[in-house]
This record gives structure tokens, sequence and C-alpha cells, in this order.
């Protein structure tokens, strides 16, 4: 399938695997890519730039594809090195960035004038326009059912698609809540050029965290997902758990008084013991609506082949089926 992203980016087919903290390391990023998809290593799961060159190099060493190297622009009292993260990619010879959260401005210079393509995830049609704005290539517009931070609009993927259509110059992908084939040919449908998957490529064989991850996301429904730190205006899709629970009882004790500090136990380092120990319980960690339709561990080759097929079935014989009948 040929769209403005595949060509963009030159890969196969217009699929995309987010970044995704202690999830994104080389092999996930190669596999996705080695699967004609665009792979793409989380920046800052990597403690220092040096690092982040490391596990560039890494990448390189799985793949020939194109791959990518996500850089999430948090709110931080001590924010990372960005331009020492920027100057990693540049120098890795990385050729697409996705940058997320806030405003990216400040590193877009040193990745452009590398020739580095900028696709910017965000929660809004305004933060897209601003993406487009500041000279981003693309974008990634990501639904409210979207795993880890959908914002504060909380508008669905049946809305925000077809309005950024609306809106966008700049290509764009459709994320959160991505599966198969059918949301493949939705996405195409509301004018998006492919999709952007996280959860779903957190349950495959080559995703490198523990087996008790992705049998979490096999038993959980649509239904298990929460909210957490809506009160402090930093909204996080988890999936429910011990910590979680234990989480949102502070947050409905504490009301608007809650401050940052009270849930550190449940959310700060947290990562390393789920994703790497298996440790379920330990704290809240993302997770999108979309684990109700997951309900299998393939390779990525095995998922993206399936989800072309199935958007080809869909395309050329169900909806063409219906013109003709
Ligand atoms: C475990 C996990 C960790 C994530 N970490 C990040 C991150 O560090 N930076 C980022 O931009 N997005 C992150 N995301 C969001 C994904 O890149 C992607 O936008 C999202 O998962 C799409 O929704 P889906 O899970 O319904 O496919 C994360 C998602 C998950 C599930």
């Amino acid at each position: 399938m040929k769209t403005a992203i595949t060509e963009m980016f030159d890969i196969e087919h217009p699929i995309i695997q987010g970044g995704m903290h202690y999830v994104g390391f080389a092999e996930m990023a190669a596999a996705v890519s080695n699967a004609g998809g665009l792979g793409i290593i989380t920046g800052l799961t990597q403690k220092s730039a040096d690092d982040l060159a490391n596990e560039i190099a890494r990448c390189r060493d799985m793949t020939d594809k194109p791959f990518g190297v996500n850089l999430t622009f948090l709110p931080a009292l001590t924010p990372p090195d960005y331009p020492a993260y920027a100057k990693a990619i540049v120098e890795g010879g990385v050729k697409v960035v996705e940058t997320a959260g806030r405003n990216p401005q400040p590193v877009l210079p040193i990745l452009k004038d590398a020739g580095i393509k900028i696709i910017h995830k965000c929660t809004s049609v305004r933060h897209a326009l601003k993406a487009q704005s500041i000279g981003c290539d693309a974008a990634s517009v990501d639904g409210f059912e979207c795993g880890g931070h959908p914002g504060e609009d909380d508008i669905p993927n049946m809305i925000l698609l077809p309005r950024a259509a609306d809106e966008l110059e700049i290509p764009f992908v459709a994320s959160g809540g991505m599966a198969d084939g059918r949301s493949l040919v939705a996405s195409l449908a509301m004018g998006a050029e492919g999709m952007n998957m996280g959860t779903r490529f957190i349950a495959t064989q080559e995703a490198p965290v523990h087996e008790n991850v992705k049998a979490a996301i096999l038993a959980a429904t649509e239904l298990d997902t929460r909210l957490i730190m809506r009160p402090l205006r930093n909204t996080e899709r988890v999936l429910t758990n011990e910590a979680v629970e234990r989480l949102l009882e502070k947050e409905r004790e504490l009301g608007a008084d809650l401050q940052f500090e009270d849930i550190l136990p449940e959310v700060a380092g947290v990562y390393p013991r789920i994703m790497t120990q298996g440790e379920m319980d330990a704290g809240a960690w993302s997770c999108g609506m979309v684990a109700g339709l997951i309900h299998d561990i393939p390779t990525c080759r095995e998922l993206i082949d399936r989800i072309m097929s199935q958007a080809e079935e869909i395309i050329a014989r169900r909806l063409t089926g219906l013109l003709e009948a």
C-alpha cells in the first residue's frame, strides 16, 4: 500500500510503532521495521545521550530498514539534555523522529538541518496545527482511546480524525485504539495516511518486555483501563491493578489538594519493575482500551502481514462489493 506516509518515511506499510517507555528498545524497533513498518526507539528510556547512541547502533545492527526515535517533552524539574539526545540522533543517521508532549521547537533546527523528518504526536487539532506551523512534516493524531497520555480534551478518534483531516495540510496517521485491518481502513477512510499503534505492539513475540505484561494485555478487556492524574492535568490511561486503584482512592480522598508527591509510590520509577521484572502490581503503566481487541502474541511480521491482508480484503471485497450490489 502506498500513502503519503509510506512515501515520506520510505516504508512498505503505513504502520508505525509509537515510542513506548521501557518497551521501545532496539529489539522492538528493529522487529517492526524488518516487518515493513516504522519501528521507533524510545529516546528517554535511555539514561543518557551516549546510551541512546548505543541503542541506535544496536538497532542498526538488527535492521537495514528505516527506523525512528521518539523524543517526549515532559514537564520536569531537571529536564533531560534534549540537544544532546538530538545530536545522538543526527550522528546515528536516524531519518525519522517522533516528537510528543510539549512543543518540540527547541530541537527542530538541529533535526531538520540534518534532513530528519519529524512526526509530532498530539491529542488535539490545535496542537497538530501548531506542529504544522513550526515545520513538523507529519502528525500522529492520538485519540482519547489511546494508551498513555490522551490530553485533557477527551475527543475520541471518530471525531478527532475527520477534524484533523479538515484542518491539516501535512499528512497524519491515526493513533489510539488501532489493532487490525479494520482500524487501518477506518483510519484511511477518515483521512489519515496510516496508523500508529502502541499497546498492540507490546503483545508481540519480539516486544522486549516480561511475559507477565503480555499476559496482562491478553487478559484485559476494553473495560480495564483507568484514567489517572486527571486532577494534576497530566492524565494517563493505564491498566487497572492494585497500585492504580490505590492511587485513584488517593485522588478521591484528596480532591483538589492532590500533589504529585502523594502518588509518587505508584508512578515514580515503576516502569523497569513492571516491564523488565514483570511485577504487575508495582505501579501504573500505560495501556490502551484496545487491549479488548488483543487476543494473541504474534510476531511483528505476522501482525503486520495480517493487518495488511485484512485491510485489502475489506477494501477490495467488502467495500467494493457494497458498491457493486
Ligand atoms: C507502555 C506504554 C508506554 C508509552 N510511552 C510513551 C512515551 O514514552 N512517549 C510517547 O510519546 N508515547 C508513549 N506511549 C504512547 C504510544 O506511543 C502511543 O501513542 C499509544 O500507545 C497509542 O495508543 P494505543 O496504545 O491504543 O495503540 C506509550 C504507550 C504505552 C502503551
